[in-house]
């Protein structure tokens, strides 16, 4: 207890992008498996979080919230204990409206017997929705107030907020305690929905940073379309290709996003494993200090193709080159936008993150042609020429 949580963005598995409200003990015990199987717990993988739709609709008659009879016949506390014997952390969700937004109890007035309830159960991380919020609560109030009941509920739980960037959540979520905030609304599996997310958090660097991170969604990594929407419609809704996955991962890395895996992670391609994986972008993410990333951009596309620059503890720096366009396009980074002038005598060596080698020292600047929706990225040193 009192140790300080979440110092980087948090990184593991939430039920929601793939199986929606179909959830049941079996699966969450599977993906704790999977996750010991697959090495993803080795690459820093920690959480296993149920989302939406694991309770019943009735709080039971002392006001407590009563887990779903058929999805978790055992309750929530055996799933729990399985998930710690494996050596990983078990997350729930909930809500600060009445109503979760798939319609189960929220925990609107009923904050801190929930948080005493999910202690209970051996809770370790709360994502904390934003539906059926009543129209004279202050949103900025029901995030304090549930900080404050899981500060004190007698256990360690990470408190993630999700109110989607509304109410001017940037300005007061760092000092309402939470650990994470969603900044945006609901990622969708394809292209556009992860570029969209991105530019709308380019400016947003200042508000996150160590303890308190910048949310921006659940990955879609491995999905292919078979979320949650291809089971009702009864066929694949989307998905990207794996060119795309993997720029999608190493933004969400190099923004400092909290890294939690959204596909089935029992059913991995090798592809899928590769990426969500990587050791050299995983280090970029999870880098000590927690510094976010800025922009520069391709001046002659300045749009569709940029540079995010994020300086390392100890001197290195993080840099990716990306092209959102839809040919080849190229992005040259000028050293002395990043503050390295020629005059200084030094250049800088670029180790590849996706070749895992070093590709060689550059002085003035570096220039590459970047596929359509691909990306570089780097660990970059500044050595004397
Ligand atoms: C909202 C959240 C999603 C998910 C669903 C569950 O849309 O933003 O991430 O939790 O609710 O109903």
């Amino acid at each position: 207890m009192n140790k300080p949580l979440a110092h980087t963005p948090p990184m593991g598995w939430n039920s929601w992008n793939t199986f929606g409200w179909n959830i049941n003990e079996e699966l969450i015990k599977t993906a704790a498996d999977a996750f010991v199987e697959t090495g993803l717990k080795d690459a820093g993988y920690e959480y296993i979080v149920i989302d939406d739709c694991w309770s019943e609709k009735q709080r039971d008659e002392n006001g407590r919230l009563v887990p779903d009879k058929n999805k978790f016949p055992n309750g929530i506390k055996p799933v729990a204990d399985y998930i710690h014997s494996k050596g990983l952390k078990f997350g729930i969700y909930s809500c600060a409206g009445t109503h979760t937004c798939a319609g189960h109890p929220g925990s609107f007035e009923h904050e801190f017997d929930d948080a005493e309830t999910f202690a209970e159960w051996g809770v370790d991380y709360l994502k904390y929705d934003y539906c059926y919020k009543p129209k004279s609560a202050d949103g900025e109030n029901l995030y304090k107030r549930m900080a404050m009941a899981l500060r004190n509920c007698g256990r360690d739980i990470v408190f993630s907020a999700c109110n989607w960037g509304n109410d001017g959540v940037l300005n007061w979520i760092r000092e309402s305690g939470a650990q994470l905030f969603r900044s945006i609304g609901d990622i969708q599996d394809n292209w556009l929905s992860i570029q969209g997310i991105v530019e709308s958090q380019l400016t947003h660097e200042a508000y996150s940073g160590v303890y308190c991170h910048n949310d921006m969604d659940m990955l879609v990594v491995g999905m292919h379309g078979k979320g949650d929407n291809a089971e009702v419609l009864g066929k694949v809704v989307g998905g990207c290709t794996d060119t795309e996955y993997k720029t999608h991962f190493a933004l969400w890395a190099l923004k400092n996003s909290p890294l939690m895996i959204g596909c089935d992670v029992r059913k991995m391609s090798p592809e899928t494993k590769e990426i969500l994986t990587n050791a050299d972008i995983i280090a970029l993410n999870q880098d000590i200090e927690c510094r976010g990333p800025y922009c520069i951009r391709q001046w002659n596309n300045p749009e569709k193709v940029f540079a995010l620059v994020k300086p390392l503890c100890g001197g290195d720096y993080a840099i990716g080159m990306f092209n959102f366009s839809d040919k080849t396009s190229e992005m040259s980074l000028q050293f002395f936008d990043i503050g390295l002038p020629t005059s200084s005598g030094r250049g800088l060596e670029l180790y590849d993150c996706h070749k895992h080698e070093t590709i060689g020292t550059f002085t003035e600047r570096y220039a590459a042609q970047i596929p359509s929706h691909d990306c570089f990225v780097f660990r970059a040193k500044v050595v004397k020429k």
